[in-house]
């Protein structure tokens, strides 16, 4: 009998009984790769027939303490984690390749080893003298750290199995290798099989252990989303290539808030934390330029500024480019249509680019204000005062909605020498501090006066 052959998508892990261009679980392109059938088992029998162990079942008053937490010193990373590592904790630190996760980790891997937790290193990329070598590079040769160079995952489980370390550090999971899975390292089998292999491992062992994944575009490796949901905590290691900052940000935890970020910038010395990142954002701002605006943002427990750069010009073009990076494009289509619908102000025949400054990804709604008034203010051609922060966000019907931690936005813009702060009418008020605060119940209103239009 010819065995069904099964298909999988290499982003995402999701199964198919066909192959397909796109995954439609995901929606990704050309992810869709074959998979290795499983090896059949003896016929399959309904587990319920079958007797089992009985397993211990406990009420829900059962008294835990919460886990001592071991903080690296990086506050940065500590704060991401949720105020520390947890013992027997599955981490995934997902990024882009080149972006920096073997430098933060090796880095991270010191500090824990410091702190006096049992630290094993696993490369599975590079070999032992050259990771030796970076940590010379990064001043780290003291720390006692443990390194093994090593992509059998048998061989690395029996070795952590021996040397019982707090916490193992596996650099990449698309590197391991799971000899009792017939499928090529890096595919989805693998990866998964490896994967659970190691955080099942973790939790049995009380070992806390950290995956290192690669994000990949081409369906060849399995991306780190196969095993997000395994893990505890998922980190993504985010920045642009060329520049120098680099974010840390939790999209889950079970240990602590998600949307947590820390910032670092690449030096070479490794990977500086940055304690201050509104004035490291805001830090290329030049004199008030029209098109440029400051947000005042918040990512996780804390208060962010960057600047929001439009352009706005004239094409002749049927369809006019809308090019963005670091926001969402269909927030920003929504917006240019509520300028349109609500206040009159088409973008027909122009050009959009919107860009946010520092190579940071926001993602909050509050910043629909700031982006309406960098359209507005490069369409118009005409620049906002310096010293004004903007926050609010904007619905369908052009009306503005008060957000989330108004005084705290407002300190932080204080803090670095801002004295105005446009916002929606309602929500909090006072606790203005020296600010001045400026409140508009709806978009209309916000464009006749501070671009004297709509
Ligand atoms: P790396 O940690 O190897 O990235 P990843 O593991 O995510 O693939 O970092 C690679 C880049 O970082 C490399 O292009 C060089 C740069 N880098 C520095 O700028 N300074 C340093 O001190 C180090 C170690 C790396
Ligand atoms: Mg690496």
């Amino acid at each position: 009998m010819a065995k069904a052959k099964t298909f999988s998508c290499s982003a995402c892990g999701a199964s198919f009984n066909k192959w397909s261009g796109r995954c439609d679980a995901c929606g990704e392109w050309n992810t869709i790769v074959e998979e290795a059938p499983l090896s059949a088992g003896p016929a399959a029998k309904s587990l319920g027939a079958m007797r089992g162990a009985a397993i211990q079942l406990t009420d829900l008053a059962t008294q835990e303490t919460p886990p001592p937490r071991t903080n690296s010193g990086m506050e940065e990373l500590d704060r991401v984690l949720g105020g520390g590592l947890v013992p027997a904790s599955a981490i995934l630190v997902g990024g882009d390749p080149g972006i920096g996760k073997s430098t933060l980790l090796l880095q991270a891997a010191a500090r824990f080893a410091q702190a006096g937790l049992k630290t094993v290193y696993i490369s599975g990329e590079e070999a032992s003298a050259q990771v030796r070598m970076r940590a010379q590079r990064l001043g780290l040769t003291d720390a006692p750290v443990q390194l093994g160079a090593e992509t059998n995952l048998r061989d690395i489980l029996t070795t952590l199995d021996a040397e019982k370390p707090q916490l193992a550090i596996i650099d990449s999971i698309q590197t391991m290798w799971a000899d009792n899975v017939e499928s090529a390292p890096g595919s989805v089998a693998q990866v998964r099989a490896a994967a659970h292999e190691l955080t099942t491992f973790a939790k049995r062992k009380g070992m806390s252990v950290v995956l290192v994944g690669h994000v990949t575009k081409e369906g060849q490796i399995a991306g780190p989303r196969v095993v997000e949901h395994m893990v505890d905590t998922v980190l993504y290691f985010e920045g642009e290539r060329g520049h120098q900052f680099r974010i840390l940000r939790a999209v889950k935890n079970r240990f602590g808030p998600a949307d947590e970020i820390g910032v670092f910038e690449m030096t070479g010395e490794g990977l500086a934390q940055v304690t201050n990142p509104s004035a490291l954002f805001l830090s290329e701002r030049g004199e008030p330029t029209p098109g440029s605006v400051v947000f005042a943002g918040v990512e996780g427990t804390r208060p962010v500024l960057v600047e929001f750069q439009a352009l706005v010009a004239p094409t002749p073009q049927a369809n006019p480019r809308r090019t963005v990076v670091g926001w969402d494009s269909a927030r920003l289509a929504m917006i240019l249509a509520v300028l349109e619908a609500r206040c009159g102000i088409p973008f027909t025949g122009l050009d959009v680019y919107l860009n946010v400054a520092g190579g940071l990804k926001i993602s909050e709604p509050a910043a629909d204000l700031a982006v309406a008034a960098a359209l507005l203010s490069a369409r118009e051609d005409v620049a906002l005062p310096a010293d004004t922060v903007l926050f609010g966000e904007i619905s369908l019907s052009g009306a503005l909605r008060p957000v989330g931690q108004t005084e705290n936005r407002l300190k932080e813009a204080q803090k670095l020498g801002f004295t105005t702060a446009i916002a929606p009418s309602g929500g909090k008020q006072g606790g203005a501090g020296g600010m001045t605060l400026r409140q508009f119940g709806d978009l209309t209103a916000f464009v006749g006066e501070i671009f004297g239009a709509g």
